[in-house]
């Protein structure tokens, strides 16, 4: 079997790190969309609770069940060879360690994961260990929580005071600690996102955290230029002037691999 077509597996994104290469992710909800960033080589794609915006049109990630999250987590494995699969844990599914598993083990069995994402730092200590000793591959999640955007009150930059900017360089190396395998870094000054994909030996996969971050990720749709005009700053439009769909997914990957994106402008 051609390396294109080996499963990615989670010790060899670790081993991504390592090598200094950098880790392409986007999302995707679908087999079709799916099929495309695999055969693009996109190395992981997140079924992420943003389905609840993209897909359903909801105003937020909360609505999502876990059975959203099976059914279109079952859709996107069926179009993957290689990539690495990771769905998302959604909104009060993981209140309790038993919980999280139950959700993460339906996750894995029914919807074809090989890894679940949780949002929260170290008040998800407990929940991340008890995962991993149950052998379920974890990513965290910290920065910008959707999951939490009612207390947050809005989608800005978080992080950027440097008492913030100790907090979570603290949990993210406490959910390393708990055996996270991955990170992924939501809207965070780039110096944040550089200084945390420094101290920690896991891959640190940044969304508008700067092009320190040892891999990206984008909402597929935001990087095909749909949707509203008030796109964060994050986003990047790989399909204006690409010839269609498959060429602005290679470009995405090509950008991320040679470090061209994120660029200054992307970051805060
Ligand atoms: O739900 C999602 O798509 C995500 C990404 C934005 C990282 O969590």
């Amino acid at each position: 079997m051609t390396d294109r077509l080996r499963p990615l597996t989670v010790p060899a994104l670790a081993a991504m790190k390592a090598r200094g290469e950098k880790i392409a992710v986007l999302t995707a909800y679908d087999a079709s969309f799916a099929r495309e960033l695999d055969e693009a080589g996109v190395d992981a794609v997140l079924v992420g609770d943003s389905l609840g915006m993209v897909m359903q049109g909801e105003a937020t990630t909360l609505p999502v069940t876990l059975e959203h999250m099976i059914y279109h987590s079952r859709c996107v494995a069926r179009g993957l060879r290689r990539a690495l699969l990771i769905a998302d844990l959604p909104f009060m599914s993981y209140p309790t360690p038993i919980a999280a598993a139950e959700g993460a083990a339906r996750l894995i069995r029914e919807g074809g994961a090989r890894m679940v994402k949780l949002e929260g730092g170290r008040q998800r200590e407990a929940i991340v260990r008890f995962l991993v000793d149950q052998n379920i591959p974890v990513c965290g999640h910290l920065g910008l929580l959707p999951q939490s955007i009612h207390k947050l009150g809005g989608y800005a930059a978080q992080a950027t005071d440097e008492a913030s900017a100790r907090t979570l360089l603290e949990d993210a190396l406490i959910l390393q600690g708990a055996g996270a395998s991955l990170l992924v870094l939501e809207c965070v000054p780039a110096l944040l996102g550089e200084e945390v994909s420094r101290a920690l030996t896991i891959p640190v996969i940044g969304i508008g955290a700067g092009a320190g971050c040892d891999g990206q990720v984008l909402v597929l749709q935001d990087m095909l230029g749909l949707g509203s005009e008030n796109k964060p700053r994050f986003v990047k439009n790989f399909l204006a002037g690409a010839s269609g769909i498959s060429t602005a997914i290679h470009a995405y990957v090509d950008a991320v691999r040679s470090g061209e994106f994120p660029a200054a402008e992307h970051g805060y």
